[in-house]
């Protein structure tokens, strides 16, 4: 089934819901979660996928989360083209304890490992064709700015305050922990050391005196927001979750270390000895990219979509819209959440030796087909495993046998020698069902083409039911209904390469081509399917095919042993 996981997480959208033969407009992109109000021409969106940690090289979870957004902002350029309503931003988080302990360890001036990582994961990106519009690095100037600002509104409308902060601290997870959330672990020799219970990373005893953030007054604010927009965090159990989170008490959060322990990050105004807790500096990143401080900010702020992954939901979800409502803004339109990626059926981690690297995922199963599997098999609201034989399986059996085996049936020469869009027949395929008569061909199932446009394999086997190779170009009687056969299939394809091309936008541009449908007549609006059931014309019958481009997407498994031998290398 071509049912593809980022289409849950948008909704009840195209390829889940079907497309409807009876009603042939693709009405149902207009009521996904992007909302109504995106829909208008001028309206303005803003995607962001998290900053990205540069202590490690980025493994496949990272290239998930940027593939997420990346793919909700294709599907929102779909919808409203003009580039100048779409911004979309990702980065690199730099500051912060984990990256100066990671530099220490690797023997690097901070900056130097800041650069490194953040470049790699910058050709990622660009490997990957992440349309992003903008790369933050938090350690920008423009971003310093942004930050000190930002803690300056907060200052002054009374926000902040001294006071003792004493509690557990987690370096890798950069978070503040109470008791009830650490646990005890056998440490390397043998100990028991302190972790944090949900992530199982050391956790350390601070007390120091800090800068403090009321966060306790914005819980009931927090509650209303969340409330009053059931949409605001998707999918639901996660909105759920962190209304859960609120029914307890709300401490405030310590937002400054003193810059004798943490000195790589950016100084609190006014007070040297204190550096600014690296998670505030992060998310003002959001900011930072749209202009903040000036004005210019606002046309972009809060029709935001964040896409996060779920470890990094409170942050998102309780602090951010704190802070911003404590600094006189709204919170972000959209939350989209997604679970992880574990391999064979363990978590990734450096230790374990099992972290995926994505950049020889690209080069092994290509840009599209690894796009592809991602986001198809990726689910919201639980983890997936990854494994080698399922990509190539799932790749194998949906975008070379079922999408490509059905163009090369309606296109090849022996089936199509013509290599047009062959004009449909209303008279072998009538808008009634059930009439019969000598030039009727179509049968009562071809009438639940709800399902079988809602599906390639079942657009082939509609293919497969009428036998196109088998029927007579020659013959007055079978070559109207030929042709009408291969027309249904072609407009099938064309909505599929349609659909597909916020997912894989390099097989659906070939697919499209070969198709004939130029660069105008790709975008959600010009989606008619089939109108000639309708009665109404359609621009592409008679038309001539593009020009051939080879295999859609080549079987992986002929190449497998090649893949086996370069894993064992
Ligand atoms: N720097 C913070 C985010 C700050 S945003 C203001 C951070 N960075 S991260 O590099 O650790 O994670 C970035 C993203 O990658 C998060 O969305 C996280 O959920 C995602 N992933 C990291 N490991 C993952 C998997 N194993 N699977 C899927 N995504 C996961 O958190």
């Amino acid at each position: 089934m071509l049912r593809i996981s980022l289409l849950r997480l948008l909704g009840r959208t195209g390829l889940s819901r079907g497309l409807c033969l009876r009603d042939s407009r693709l009405r149902h992109y207009s009521s996904c979660p992007l909302g109504a109000r995106d829909d208008a021409q001028d309206a303005r969106a803003y995607f962001t996928t998290p900053i990205f940690y540069v202590n490690a090289a980025p493994h496949i979870g990272h290239l998930y989360s940027a593939l997420l957004a990346d793919a909700l902002c294709r599907y929102r350029r779909l919808r409203v083209p003009s580039a100048a309503a779409t911004r979309f931003s990702t980065g690199t988080d730099e500051h912060g304890l984990k990256i100066q302990q990671a530099a220490a360890t690797a023997g690097l001036a901070p900056a130097e490992l800041c650069d490194q990582v953040s470049a790699q994961f910058q050709q990622l990106f660009r490997e990957a064709s992440i349309s992003s519009t903008d790369f933050i690095r938090t350690t920008e100037a423009r971003h310093r700015v942004a930050v000190q600002h930002f803690w300056g509104v907060l200052k002054a409308r009374g926000l902040l305050y001294k006071g003792l902060y004493e509690g557990w601290y987690c370096a890798s997870d950069e978070c503040f922990l109470p008791e009830a959330k650490v646990t005890r672990q056998p440490g390397p020799s043998g100990d028991l050391c302190p972790v944090s219970l949900e992530s199982g990373h050391p956790v350390s005893w601070t007390k120091e005196e800090n800068y403090i953030f009321r966060l306790s007054q914005f819980r009931e604010p927090l509650q209303r927001w969340l409330r009053g927009d059931p949409r605001a965090i998707t999918p639901e159990p996660f909105h759920h979750a962190v209304l859960q989170w609120l029914e307890e008490e709300l401490p405030d959060l310590s937002v400054s270390r003193r810059s004798s322990h943490l000195h790589w990050g950016i100084p609190v105004p006014g007070d040297d000895s204190q550096t600014i807790y690296v998670w505030l500096d992060a998310l003002v990143n959001y900011l930072t990219v749209i202009g903040y401080p000036n004005a210019e900010f606002k046309s972009w702020w809060p029709t935001t979509s964040h896409i996060i992954g779920k470890d990094i939901l409170k942050f998102h979800a309780i602090y951010w819209p704190a802070l911003l409502l404590g600094a006189g803004m709204s919170p972000p339109h959209r939350i989209y959440v997604h679970s992880h990626w574990t391999v064979c059926g363990q978590k990734m981690s450096k230790s374990l030796g099992n972290v995926v690297d994505p950049r020889s995922c690209l080069d092994r199963y290509t840009v599209d087909g690894f796009r592809y599997f991602l986001l198809r098999q990726g689910v919201p609201h639980w983890d997936c495993d990854y494994y080698d034989e399922k990509v190539v399986k799932l790749l194998d059996s949906e975008l070379a046998d079922a999408l490509g085996g059905l163009l090369n049936r309606c296109t090849a020469k022996r089936i199509n020698p013509s290599g047009t869009y062959p004009a449909f027949c209303t008279t072998c395929f009538p808008s009634e069902p059930g009439l019969v008569g000598p030039s009727v061909r179509a049968q009562a199932e071809d009438y639940a083409l709800e399902a079988v446009s809602s599906c390639v394999r079942q657009t082939n086997g509609f293919v497969q039911r009428h036998a196109p190779w088998k029927l007579n170009w020659q013959s007055p009687v079978d070559a109207p209904w030929l042709g009408t056969v291969l027309h249904v299939a072609l407009e099938c394809l064309r909505v599929f390469g349609t659909l597909l091309q916020p997912v894989t936008p390099s097989l659906a541009d070939k697919l499209l081509s070969r198709l004939g449908v130029s660069a105008t007549e790709r975008g959600l609006g010009e989606l008619y399917f089939l109108p000639r059931f309708h009665g109404h014309p359609c621009p592409f019958e008679g038309r001539r095919l593009g020009s051939e481009t080879g295999l859609l997407f080549p079987r992986l498994d002929q190449s497998r042993a090649w893949l086996l031998k370069a894993h064992r290398t």
